[in-house]
């Protein structure tokens, strides 16, 4: 059995050259104590003596990995856009949609009118699969509300999943996904709602773990976002931002110097917010499924990496611009598009996700005194995850130790 690490030996996350070691051991064998991990090395090296009731998982042949950690997604969401992406496959681009109306604001029709219960039921739905795809801690984020109740329904329903034991669900408040039709002529009250109303709620409930803008020409401009972030800071949720993904406007640069724990998206980066992410240590999380279901240009990941960026990737699963939550497709889409190494990819999508969440110290890579969230793919070599591509090889999921029904 080839059990692939990626220890980081206690640091946070890696980058540059430490992004291609992934600790690869052959013949290797892991121990599970109390959902985490007590013992993992070559079998040549095991002194244990075992307890009296143990199970044994025989991996031979396969590979056993850390859970993958998908730190960027949308995937609570109602009704779907199939129709706007048949309009896509006819020409239309995605910000025409977005402009008569479809896009973001056509799930917002939906979610307003869904109750908690129906989010919760499709979104854990979702969740299903996606474990069955390796994921073992996701990242959900609201925006499809935008107004008090409906961003708060969301919430709750996010944090309910939460006592699902079968994945990690991280909270995220992004009231600042779009502008709602009834503020469209008054976007000033719109942030004003955020950052009176929404964010203090929010943080008194302690519903999420983040906060999230998209900053966007056009949505929220750099100053907005600086102030409902730092909002968010006040009320216990740390700062993440949509960053330069239709145009560079400097986002990279606010997520540095707010101390944001991630950038995401970074399509049109510029060298200035590159040094500024490496210098600042923040996450870089692209979003290759992105740039592939819009067939838009991609964020240059080879430049951050060699700059000494710790980039991350994420599905970003949401009905319009990626109705994928496969995490190896995404990793395929990084190797063949983006030229990241499947070393690089299987780091980005473990190790340095699980940073963009600020919670590698206790997951994304096989070390005693982590989590026990491992997975095991049948294939013969960790390259295959990204190489075969287009089928899932993800034949076990154990998440805190304890094996889930596939
Ligand atoms: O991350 N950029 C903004 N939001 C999403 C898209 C959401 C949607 O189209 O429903 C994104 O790509
Ligand atoms: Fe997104």
């Amino acid at each position: 059995m080839q059990l692939v690490t990626v220890a980081s030996g206690g640091k946070r996350m890696k980058t540059g050259a430490a992004m291609r070691d992934i600790g690869a051991v052959p013949d290797a064998g892991v121990l599970c104590e109390n959902g985490t991990i007590a013992w993992v090395g070559p079998m040549s090296e095991w002194n244990r003596t075992l307890p009296e009731t143990y199970t044994e998982i025989d991996a031979s042949g396969r590979i056993v990995l850390p859970g993958f950690v998908d730190s960027h997604t949308h995937m609570m969401f109602a009704g779907n856009r199939a129709h706007e992406f048949a309009l896509r496959s006819q020409g239309a681009t995605y910000q025409q949609i977005a402009d008569a109306g479809g896009g973001i604001l056509n799930t917002i029709t939906r979610v307003r009118a869904a109750s908690k219960k129906d989010l919760k039921k499709q979104t854990l739905r979702y969740m299903n699969a996606m474990m069955r795809h390796g994921t073992t801690t996701v990242e959900m984020k609201t925006g499809y509300g935008l107004d008090l109740d409906s961003e708060i329904k969301m919430l709750d329903a996010i944090n309910e999943l939460k006592v699902e034991e079968m994945m990690t669900v991280v909270p995220t408040f992004i009231g600042a996904h779009a502008f709602p039709p009834e503020y469209k002529n008054n976007k000033p009250a719109y942030v004003d709602l955020i950052i009176d109303k929404m964010i203090p709620y929010a943080g008194k409930r302690n519903l999420a773990a983040f906060c999230d803008v998209f900053c966007e020409k056009g949505y929220f401009e750099l100053e907005d976002t600086e102030r409902i972030l730092n909002e968010g800071k006040k009320h216990g949720m740390l700062p993440k931002i949509h960053a330069e993904e239709l145009n560079p406007l400097g986002g990279a640069e606010l997520a540095a110097r707010i101390g944001a724990v991630s950038a995401d998206h970074l399509e049109h980066v510029t060298d200035a917010g590159v040094h500024a992410l490496r210098e600042a240590g923040v996450v870089a999380t692209l979003l290759p499924g992105v740039s592939f279901f819009l067939n838009h240009g991609y964020a240059p990941a080879r430049k951050l990496i060699d700059a000494g960026v710790a980039v991350a990737i994420a599905s970003d699963f949401n009905p319009g611009s990626c109705m994928s939550y496969s995490v190896p497709m995404m990793m395929t889409i990084a190797c063949t598009q983006m030229k990241m190494s499947p070393e690089e990819a299987l780091t980005a999508s473990t190790l340095n996700a699980a940073a963009a969440l600020n919670m590698s110290s206790s997951i994304g890579s096989i070390e005693v005194g982590k989590n026990a969230d491992l997975i095991i793919a049948d294939v013969p070599d960790y390259k295959f995850l990204a190489y075969h591509f287009g089928t899932n090889h993800i034949v076990t999921t154990i998440k805190s130790g304890t094996v889930l029904e596939i």
